[in-house]
C-alpha cells in the first residue's frame, strides 16, 4: 500500500494523469498552512484515540500512530521535516510522512475523517490559542496604560473637540478611555470564544461520518465545550473566524487613535509627551528629527486588519453550503491579522511604560485658550441664569479677553458685572482650573476623586492578586 511520497496524491485513485504543476502551485495551501501543524497532529491523536475507543483501530495500531505522529512533530520542530507542495496542505503531508513511516497503521488514521472537518478543528484550535495570546498582550497594555495613569495621576492637560481645546482633564482620565476601550476589547474576545469552542470533528466531508464514532469525546480532549449539532455547518462555518478578526480589527482601532495621539502629543506643537529614545527613530537626512515611526506603523497597520476582515467576509458572502475551496482563502487573512496585532500590541506596550509626559507644557495649554468658560457659564446657572443666556453672556466674555489678549480670569471684575450683573468676586475662583476639574464629581467624570476611584477599580480589575 506504501505509496511513494510525493509523486502520489491520497485521492490520485480516480485520476488517470497528475496534476499539472501550475495547478499544484496555484492551489496548495501548505506555504501558509503548515502553522496548523501542532494543531493538525494534536487533532489525529484525538482522533486515533477515539477509533481506538470505537474498536475502529487496535492497539498496536494506535501506538503505532501516536509514535509516527510523535515523531513527526519532532520533525517539524527540528525544521527536519520536507513539505512537499504537490501534497497540497499540511493535512495530506502529514499524513503522506504517517503513511511512509508505519504503513498501513497510517492510512487507518482518516477513517470517518474528511479534510474539511480536519481543517475546521485545526482552525478552531489555532484561533483558540491566539485568541488567548491577544488576550494576553492586551492585558499587558491595559496595565500599561493603568501604571501610567497611576504615575502621572495629578499632571493636568486639555481635553479636546474637534482637536480644539475644550475643557481641562486629568491626563489619567484620557488613559483611563483607553483602559475602557481594551476592556470591551477583551470582552469581545472571551465572548467570542464561547461561539469558536465547539468542535466539529466528526462531521466527515459534510453529511456526518458513515461510521459510529463519538464526537464527544474527541471534543472533550481537545478542550472544546461541545460537538458539533449540525454537520454541514461544522465544515462550513467560519463566523469564530470572522468574529476573531472583526475583534481584532476593533482592538487596531483603538491602539490606532492611541498612536494618533502619541504622534501628535509628541510633536513640537503639542510638546505633551517625551518619546523615549529607545522607540523613535532619526531621519537620514535632518539632522535634528525624531521620529514617531512606531506610532505611526501602529496608526498605519490598523488597515491591513480592516483588510484581512473584508476579505473573509467576501469569500464568505454568498458561498453555498457545504465546504468549498474557497474556505481555504480564510487562513492567510487570520495569520496576517493576528501577526499584526500581536505585534502591535507587543512593541506598544514597553513603549507606554517609558513614556515621559511634560506636566508644565500641559498645564500651559490647559490655562490658554478659555477652557473654563463653560465653568463661568455653569456658575451664571446656579446664579439663576437660563443657560442659554448663560452662554451668550460667557461667549461675549471669551470676545472681550480675545480682544483684550487675555484670559478670562484677567477681566477685571467691573468688565464681568457690566456682562452679568450676577457676577461676584467668588467668579475668579470659579474659572481656576482645579476647580473646574473637581466640579466634574459626577461618576465617570474628570475630578481628580472620581479618577482615582476608576483608576483603582482598574487596578483591582487588572491586578487581582494585589
Ligand atoms: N487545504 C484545505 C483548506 O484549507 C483543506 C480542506 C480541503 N478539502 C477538500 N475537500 N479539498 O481548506
Amino acid at each position: 500500500m506504501s505509496k511513494d511520497k510525493g509523486t502520489t496524491k491520497p485521492w490520485a485513485g480516480r485520476f488517470a494523469e497528475a496534476t499539472a504543476p501550475v495547478v499544484d502551485a496555484f492551489q496548495a495551501s501548505v506555504g501558509f498552512d503548515r502553522r496548523l501543524a501542532g494543531y493538525d497532529i494534536r487533532g489525529s491523536m484525538a482522533h486515533a484515540r477515539m477509533l481506538r475507543s470505537k474498536g475502529l483501530l487496535g492497539d498496536d495500531e494506535l501506538a503505532a500512530i501516536e509514535n509516527g505522529l510523535g515523531e513527526i512533530r519532532g520533525e517539524i520542530e527540528a525544521g527536519t521535516f520536507v513539505w512537499d507542495q504537490a501534497l497540497e496542505d499540511v493535512h495530506m503531508n502529514i499524513e503522506a510522512r504517517l503513511i511512509e513511516k508505519i504503513g498501513d497503521p497510517g492510512g487507518k488514521l482518516h477513517t470517518g475523517r474528511s479534510r474539511n472537518d480536519q481543517v475546521a478543528l485545526d482552525f478552531r484550535m489555532y484561533v483558540r490559542d491566539h485568541l488567548d495570546l491577544i488576550r494576553d498582550l492586551v492585558r499587558d497594555l491595559r496595565r500599561a496604560v493603568v501604571y501610567l495613569a497611576r504615575d502621572n495621576l495629578t499632571l493636568v492637560m486639555p481635553g479636546y473637540t474637534h482637536l480644539q481645546r475644550a475643557q481641562p482633564i486629568l491626563l489619567a482620565h484620557h488613559l483611563l478611555a483607553y483602559e475602557e476601550m481594551l476592556r470591551r476589547d477583551d470582552e469581545r474576545l472571551r465572548d467570542c470564544r464561547t461561539r469558536l469552542n465547539v468542535s466539529p470533528l466528526g462531521a466527515g466531508a459534510l453529511a456526518g461520518a458513515g461510521f459510529d464514532l463519538d464526537p464527544g469525546m474527541v471534543a472533550a480532549e481537545l478542550g472544546f465545550e461541545a460537538a458539533f449539532d449540525n454537520s454541514l455547518d461544522a465544515v462550513s462555518d467560519r463566523d469564530f473566524a470572522v468574529e476573531f478578526l472583526a475583534a481584532l480589527a476593533l482592538i487596531m482601532v483603538h491602539l490606532s487613535r492611541l498612536g494618533e495621539e502619541l504622534v501628535l502629543w509628541s510633536s513640537s506643537e503639542f510638546g505633551f509627551v517625551r518619546l523615549p529614545d529607545t522607540f523613535a527613530t532619526g531621519s537620514s537626512l535632518m539632522p535634528q528629527k525624531k521620529n514617531p515611526d512606531v506610532p505611526e506603523l501602529v496608526r498605519a497597520k490598523a488597515g491591513r486588519v480592516f483588510g484581512d476582515l473584508t476579505a473573509l467576509l467576501t469569500v464568505l458572502k454568498g458561498l453555498p453550503l457545504a465546504y468549498n475551496k474557497d474556505l481555504q482563502e480564510d487562513k492567510e487573512a487570520v495569520f496576517d491579522a493576528v501577526d499584526t496585532t500581536q505585534a502591535c500590541l507587543t512593541v506598544l506596550t514597553p513603549m507606554l511604560a517609558a513614556l515621559e509626559f511634560d506636566g508644565d507644557r500641559m498645564a500651559a495649554a490647559t490655562e490658554d485658550g478659555f477652557l473654563t468658560a463653560t465653568d463661568l457659564a455653569d456658575y451664571l446657572v446656579e446664579k439663576g441664569v437660563p443657560f442659554r443666556e448663560a452662554h451668550e453672556v460667557v461667549g461675549r466674555a471669551v470676545a472681550l479677553a480675545v480682544e483684550r489678549g487675555c484670559s478670562l480670569g484677567d477681566l477685571d471684575l467691573d468688565a464681568l458685572i457690566e456682562l452679568s450683573p450676577l457676577v461676584s468676586e467668588e467668579v475668579y475662583e470659579v474659572l481656576k482650573v482645579e476647580n473646574s476639574l473637581a466640579r466634574r464629581r459626577l461618576p465617570g467624570g474628570t475630578a481628580p476623586v472620581r479618577v482615582l476611584e476608576k483608576l483603582e477599580a482598574a487596578e483591582k480589575r487588572l491586578w487581582p492578586e494585589n
